[in-house]
């Protein structure tokens, strides 16, 4: 959701900006644009493009850009379209300061109108644009103080303008009469800062600035930080200058290669064996003494004991991996579990209930929403005297770094690997192994499974990679073939019940997201109160049937749909009963509490080859970031 990057040292800034905007266009795509100073002319030079950073590249043509200062943005609209006047970054009228910024003003329109009062023209339809003008007029009144040091007159000004900012931001600022100086700010906003060789940076994400240090400091909330050649400082808003130890990256994790793939989705779907292999090998250990293997949750889990009820908060696909995730809890380990929508959950929370643990699920770790609806819930339990209803919180998360890391110390790091499609496929799949191991974790401590049923579990899970890479293979054929079929279509719905309904939602989101078709999930008994109004032969079903405890009601759905003319693939295997579907993607049989994790791999590829027939930007599919930063 808006990607910043800026930077300050001895070399020119050009090259690191555009590699951190290339890393960041993940986060948004809508537009691009970078300011330099020129150290010696003192003028800020900028540039900008709609559309995507090729665009910004062909403007800027290889001419470098000179000077040693500079901040750069991608773009995922807010408030105005993308168009070049709505690009990043924002300069005041005089020309002076120039401002990039991630997240929302919501007090913009207050200011603005204030602004235009004053006289001052606005250029922009972005909630953004007010903070250069603020801080001109700031520098102004504070009299241009200490010329011998504008560095910290800018710091002066720009903590002053956000004192009167509500909202979320990150942002980085230039002024021309501080040529070696940049300014950063956050709250609720990601905000990084690197620590290069002759060189201090500062991104949105990591990635774009591994090319050239692996050391960082996260910013904290209502932090402002001055960046100059020679150092950083880092103030809280009462001013207290900040001391904290750099964190050291690893940076092959960082750096990220396409291999041979056509796209990075691909490329991520191929990943998950490996994906999975990892988390087995982290989170699962062989106990010396009697040679079984257990869950190894990588924090203390005897509080786990009090638990009466869960509730889990994400978005988007990691509430799929959190649905799988309370059906484990229920049935497997017997805890009472409700999933939310962070969205929802942050303005109409459930009433307070004891000895609750609240999971967030997030990959990117700074959905603003999920962040919120946590802090919410950390605050509001905190005010209640009675010890059994103090917050008890686990974050899965990919990225450990990220704010929800910060916020919940328990953190299930699901280790997948950056990834870089925006439909998320192997962050998912990591995310529902961790949701394995802490129903196996329960279902231990609270005894609800016998020890038995609880290896039987284990032994499954140990079978996944390989079974997952010929599933891979296989299913990438099958799935290019339907894909030729169906590239047209125009609704699709998918069904599943029980342990598999989230998955039929997790289908029917890939292919929306890349594909733009429309797709409608449906637990697979529901169908008949709705959704098969839309059935004809120009609507597929896509129906999961494993066997197990629903087997036989979701081929009789699947029988509905069929009598309705549409055209039937199933998510099976070849067994009595799956002789009904049009076109079978053969899956093996299977345990039906594991059934999810290899359902949902012929799904990510039929999304995935539909989208790429259509000719469609896989990897960056139109409106969507990866990392939803703003509310
Ligand atoms: C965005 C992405 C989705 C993702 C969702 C939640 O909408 O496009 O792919 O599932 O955010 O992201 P999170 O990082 O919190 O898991």
């Amino acid at each position: 959701m808006c990607g910043i990057v800026a930077v300050t040292g001895f070399k020119n800034a050009l090259p690191l900006l555009m590699n951190g905007l290339e890393k960041l266009e993940y986060r948004g795509y809508d537009s691009a644009g970078i300011a330099i100073i020129n150290s010696e002319t003192q003028n800020i030079t900028c540039n900008k493009a709609e559309g995507k950073l090729q665009n910004l590249k062909n403007l800027l043509n290889k001419n470098n850009i000179p000077g040693t200062t500079g901040i750069g943005h991608t773009r995922w609209a807010t408030h105005g379209k993308p168009e070049v006047k709505n690009a990043h970054p924002h300069i005041d009228s005089s020309g002076e300061v120039a401002v990039v910024q991630n997240g929302i003003i919501e007090n913009f329109q207050e200011l603005k109108n204030k602004l235009e009062k004053e006289g001052i023209a606005f250029n922009s339809d972005t909630d953004t644009e007010v903070i250069p003008h603020l801080i001109q007029r700031e520098l102004n009144t504070l009299g241009k103080l200490n010329l011998d040091n504008n560095g910290s007159t800018l710091l002066v000004a720009v903590r002053n303008v956000i004192n009167d900012l509500e909202g979320s931001y990150a942002l980085a600022v230039l002024w021309a009469a501080a040529p070696n100086s940049l300014v950063v700010a956050r709250r609720q906003a990601p905000l990084i800062i690197g620590l290069g060789e002759g060189e201090f940076m500062c991104a949105s994400d990591t990635p774009a600035i591994a090319n050239f240090t692996n050391i960082i400091l996260p910013m904290e909330d209502e932090e402002i930080g001055l960046l100059t050649p020679l150092g950083v400082e880092i103030y809280d808003s009462n001013n207290e200058r900040q001391y904290r130890n750099p964190i050291s990256l690893n940076i092959s994790e960082q750096i990220i290669d396409k291999m041979n793939f056509k796209h990075y989705m691909l490329k991520e779907i191929y990943d998950q064996p490996e994906t999975a292999k990892n988390w087995l090998e982290k989170y699962l250990i062989k106990n010396s003494k009697n040679g079984q293997f257990q869950i190894n949750l990588p924090f203390d889990t005897s509080f786990f004991e009090s638990i009466e009820r869960i509730e889990i908060i994400a978005c988007g696909t990691s509430k799929h991996a959190a649905m799988v995730g309370s059906f484990l809890l229920e049935q497997f380990a017997g805890i009472p579990t409700n999933v939310f929508y962070a969205s929802e959950f942050r303005y109409s929370p459930p009433p307070l209930l004891p000895n609750v643990l609240t999971i967030g699920v997030t990959q990117s770790g700074e959905t603003a929403d999920t962040i919120a609806a946590i802090n919410m819930e950390i605050t509001r339990r905190s005010l209640v005297e009675d010890e059994t209803f103090k917050p008890n919180l686990i974050a899965i998360t990919n990225r450990t770094e990220s704010s929800i890391g910060r916020q919940i110390s328990n953190i299930i790091d699901i280790g997948a690997g950056i990834e870089i499609g925006v439909a998320a496929t192997k962050t998912f799949y990591a995310q529902l192994l961790s949701f394995y191991g802490l129903a196996i974790q329960f279902a231990q401590i609270k005894g609800t499974k016998s020890k038995e049923e609880i290896s039987k579990l284990i032994v499954e899970l140990y079978k996944l990679p390989p079974l997952l890479e010929d599933l891979i293979e296989k299913h990438n054929q099958s799935a290019e073939k339907l894909a030729h079929d169906f590239f047209n279509i125009k609704d699709v719905v998918f069904l599943g019940r029980g342990i598999n309904y989230p998955i039929a939602l997790e289908g029917a989101l890939k292919l929306k997201e890349i594909s733009y078709i429309h797709a409608v999930g449906y637990p697979a008994g529901e169908m008949k109160h709705g959704p098969i109004a839309l059935l004809d032969k120009k609507v597929p079903v896509i129906s999961i049937a494993s066997p197990g405890e629903v087997f036989d009601k979701v081929i009789s759905n699947a029988q509905e749909a069929k009598a309705r003319d549409s055209y039937l693939i199933g998510i099976a295997p070849k067994c009595n009963g799956t002789q009904i579907f049009d076109y079978l993607m053969t899956m093996p049989e299977s345990n039906e509490w594991i059934s999810p994790l290899l359902n949902i791999i012929p799904l990510q590829l039929l999304s995935y080859h539909i989208a790429a027939h259509r000719g469609l930007d896989v990897d960056q599919p139109r409106n969507l970031a990866k990392s939803v930063t703003v509310e």
